[in-house]
């Protein structure tokens, strides 16, 4: 076969791979997943280790750049960062165009694409200086624009970040410091958010980071890259499920906390309702993350010395569900998202801001995967497919329809 002339006609050699349940779009030396034994590292360091050991700016620095930074690397990289929180005034132009009713993902992906206009720098990736300056610009404007998509829908003033701050720090003081009281941070909710932070930092070619990947691939800038993966984070099906699962185990409360009526609505396949927080492309055994969450809401609970019903609702649906043939047979397990809304609405953290918390987190994981396809010089992402539509037909004009 001349594959050639295969390729040039429309009519050649196709795999159709809806969701591309089984293709690798790329090499990767970012992240390795192993599904079926539920194992998940960054760059050869288990998710385990790190969420014990480091801090998040130390795994996104590992993530983004590919080894654990020196203490020099790391202050060098905080230093770098503080020096670009700043935001050009001119946005808050754009943000107060919006309603206060305004989904805060929504504002964050607009925001995000609109960093293009006020940093009109190409990150140009044969350029090592240029490139490392559209990563830390990024990695610093981000969480302000996070913080100011919460502020906006709560008609709260945009705070910008405390530079005398660490950067979770920063994300909780510049989400709720009111100007005229003192905002004292606990250092319990940064210890929770910084592991929540570090479990999102990277999950390979998940719907977001393909997203990053293929928009990168036309040569679209760093900036706007990122916005699109903010976009395709929102749905429930991805990051959203954070989201929907808090708002299931309220309704569950709200309903008697009769779980099994849950349980049987997500195996009835005539009810579209499905258990969120629960399922996985890849893992078809324990989410590690989801593993960790449940224990970091469980040290959260003890060290705030409070308790939440909803913990227990969940807890108890797990239970169930792991426990159900249905949920056995598909391989049906708690995912990331199962346990972290506890965890953010312990922190305060009102519930459609959890998706931009996930986004916070995986923004690392985009940055390196954008810069790995650019480096690697991999061609623009083109899916074929197969047309199953009408042959050649001939036009009819419209008085003659
Ligand atoms: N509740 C009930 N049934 C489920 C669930 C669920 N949460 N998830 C999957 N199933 C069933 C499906 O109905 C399907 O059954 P069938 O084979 O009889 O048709 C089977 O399990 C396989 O499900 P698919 O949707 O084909 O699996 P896919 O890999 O395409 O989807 C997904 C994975 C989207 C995560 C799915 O499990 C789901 O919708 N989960 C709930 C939403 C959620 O928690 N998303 C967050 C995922 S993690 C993340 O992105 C950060």
């Amino acid at each position: 076969i001349d594959i050639k002339n295969l390729r040039s006609d429309t009519g050649g050699l196709i795999t159709l791979d809806s969701g591309f349940k089984n293709t690798g779009a790329c090499e990767s030396k970012i992240t390795f997943l192993d599904g079926e034994k539920g194992i998940l590292r960054h760059r050869g360091y288990s998710i385990e280790d790190l969420a014990k050991g480091s801090n998040f700016l130390e795994v996104s620095y590992l993530v983004i750049f590919g080894e654990l930074p020196t203490k020099a690397q790391y202050e060098k990289f905080e230093k770098d960062i503080k020096r670009h929180t700043l935001l050009n005034e001119e946005m808050k132009n754009i943000i107060d165009g919006y309603p206060k009713s305004a989904h805060p993902m929504g504002i964050l992906s607009s925001m995000t694409c609109a960093l293009t206009a006020f940093n009109p720098i190409t990150v140009n990736v044969n350029d090592p200086v240029a490139l490392y300056e559209g990563i830390v610009k990024i990695m610093a404007k981000f969480p302000v624009l996070a913080a100011w998509a919460h502020s906006k829908t709560h008609g709260m003033p945009l705070n910008y970040a405390d530079n005398s701050l660490g950067y979770v720090e920063n994300i909780l003081n510049m989400m709720f410091k009111i100007p005229t009281e003192t905002y004292k941070i606990n250092p319990i909710a940064v210890k929770a958010l910084d592991e929540l932070l570090i479990l999102h930092a990277d999950h390979e070619q998940n719907c977001s980071t393909s997203t990053v990947r293929i928009v990168g691939s036309s040569e679209a800038g760093l900036f706007a890259s990122i916005s699109a993966g903010v976009s395709a984070l929102w749905g429930r099906l991805h990051g959203g499920a954070n989201q929907a699962v808090l708002e299931m185990l309220e309704a569950i409360q709200n309903d008697g906390g009769d779980v099994e009526k849950y349980i049987a609505k997500a195996k009835d396949k005539d009810d579209p309702f499905r258990l969120m927080g629960f399922g996985h492309r890849v893992y078809k055994n324990f989410d590690p993350r989801a593993r960790l969450i449940k224990k970091a809401a469980d040290e959260l609970f003890e060290d705030l010395g409070t308790s939440d019903p909803v913990l227990a609702i969940a807890k108890h649906l797990e239970k169930v569900a792991l426990e159900d043939e249905y949920f056995a047979e598909k391989k049906l397990y708690p995912n990331v998202d199962f346990y972290s809304g506890i965890i953010y609405r312990a922190l305060g953290i009102p519930v459609q801001m959890f998706t931009v918390m996930f986004a916070i987190g995986r923004l690392p994981g985009w940055i390196a995967q954008w810069r790995e396809m650019r480096l690697n010089k991999e061609p623009i992402g083109r899916p074929r497919q197969l047309y199953i539509g009408e042959p050649l037909r001939p036009f009819v004009p419209m008085d003659k329809r």
